[in-house]
C-alpha cells in the first residue's frame, strides 16, 4: 500500500480533527486516512473486514495518533450508532465525516437482480444516510465547523451503462449532499461531494475496467493521459476539511482528469 509520508499541505493543517472515514481500510479510504494521519487528525476507520482494519491501523499509527478501527457494515443503522457513540464517548465531537464506503460491479440492467440493486443502493446511499444521520450530534460540536465529505460520481449525472445501480445510488448521494448543505449551513457544517475519476490500484478500476479489458478505453475518456492516484483524492479531502474549505459547501469537486467533460461511452 502506498503511504503518504510527505504532503503538499502544512503538517498541522488538520491538527486535532476527529475524522470518521467509512471504507477506510483500503483504496481511496485508506489514502485519505493516511493523509489525515500525517496532518494531525484523529482517524476513525470503519470497514467490514476486521483483518483489513487491523492491517490498516498498524500501517497508519506510525504516522500520527492512535487510530480507532471499527468492524461495522454501513448498511446497519444500529452498527453506525454504535460506532458514533464510541467516538462521542472518547472525543465528544466529530469534526469530519467521510462517507467513502461503496460497492459496485459491472452488470447490464436487464441481468441485475433486485438484490444486486439493493446491495449497492444500501451501501452507497443508505450507508451515507446512516452516517450523516447518526453523526449530526457530533458534527454540531466541532469548533471548526463540521465537515461532511461524500464520495459521489459524475456518472450520477451522465448515467452509467452497466452500473445503473451505482449511478442511481450516487445520484441520491449527490442530492443528499446538496440538501444537507442547505439544512446544516446554520450549524456551520459544510457538506460537499468529491467526484473521483478512475484511480490506479483501486478495487473499482480493477473490477470495472482492468478485469474486463476496458482500461485503455476508460483512459481515452479522460482529458489527461493517465489514471489518478489515491493521493489526488486525499488532497481534495484535506482541502475540504481544512480552513481552506471554510466557504465551500454544497459543491461537487471533480478530481477526475477531466473525465466528466469528455466521458464518451462508446
Ligand atoms: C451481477 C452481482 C455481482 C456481479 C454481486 N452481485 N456481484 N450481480 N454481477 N458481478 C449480486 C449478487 O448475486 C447478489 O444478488 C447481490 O448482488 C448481493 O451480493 P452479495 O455478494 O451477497 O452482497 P455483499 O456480500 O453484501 O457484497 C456487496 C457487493 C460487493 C456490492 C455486491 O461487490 C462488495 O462488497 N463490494 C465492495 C467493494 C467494491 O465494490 N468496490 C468497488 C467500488 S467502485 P442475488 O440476487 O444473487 O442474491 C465504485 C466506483 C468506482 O464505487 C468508480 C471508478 C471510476
Amino acid at each position: 500500500m502506498a503511504m503518504t509520508n510527505s504532503s503538499v499541505f502544512k503538517d498541522d493543517v488538520l491538527h486535532d480533527r476527529v475524522a470518521i472515514i467509512t471504507g477506510g481500510s483500503s483504496g481511496l479510504g485508506f489514502g485519505m486516512a493516511a493523509a489525515y494521519q500525517t496532518l494531525g487528525a484523529h482517524v476513525v476507520l470503519v470497514g467490514r473486514d476486521s483483518e483489513k482494519l487491523a492491517h490498516a491501523k498498524a500501517d497508519l499509527e506510525p504516522l500520527g495518533h492512535e487510530v480507532l478501527a471499527f468492524a461495522s457494515d454501513v448498511r446497519s443503522y444500529e452498527g453506525t450508532t454504535a460506532v458514533v457513540d464510541q467516538v462521542m464517548q472518547k472525543f465528544g465531537r466529530i469534526d469530519v465525516l467521510i462517507n467513502n464506503a461503496a460497492g459496485n460491479f459491472h452488470c447490464p440492467f436487464e441481468q441485475l437482480t433486485p438484490n444486486g440493486w439493493r446491495a449497492v443502493v444500501d451501501i452507497d446511499l443508505n450507508g451515507t444516510f446512516n452516517f450523516c444521520h447518526a453523526s449530526l450530534i457530533g458534527l454540531k460540536q466541532s469548533k471548526w465547523g463540521g465537515r461532511v465529505i461524500n464520495i459521489s460520481l459524475a456518472q450520477a449525472a451522465s448515467g452509467w451503462p452497466g452500473s445503473a445501480h451505482a449511478a442511481s445510488a450516487k445520484a441520491g448521494v449527490t442530492a443528499l449532499t446538496r440538501s444537507l448543505a442547505v439544512e446544516w449551513g446554520p450549524y456551520a457544517i459544510r457538506v460537499n461531494n468529491i467526484l473521483p475519476g478512475p484511480i490506479a490500484n483501486t478495487e473499482g478500476v480493477k473490477r470495472l475496467y482492468e478485469d474486463r479489458g476496458q482500461a485503455e478505453k476508460e483512459l481515452n475518456r479522460l482529458c489527461l493521459d493517465s489514471f489518478g492516484h489515491t493521493d489526488d483524492i486525499a488532497n481534495a479531502a484535506v482541502y475540504l476539511a481544512s480552513e481552506a474549505g471554510n466557504f465551500i459547501t454544497g459543491c461537487d469537486l471533480s478530481v477526475d482528469g477531466g473525465r466528466w467533460l469528455k466521458r464518451a461511452w462508446v
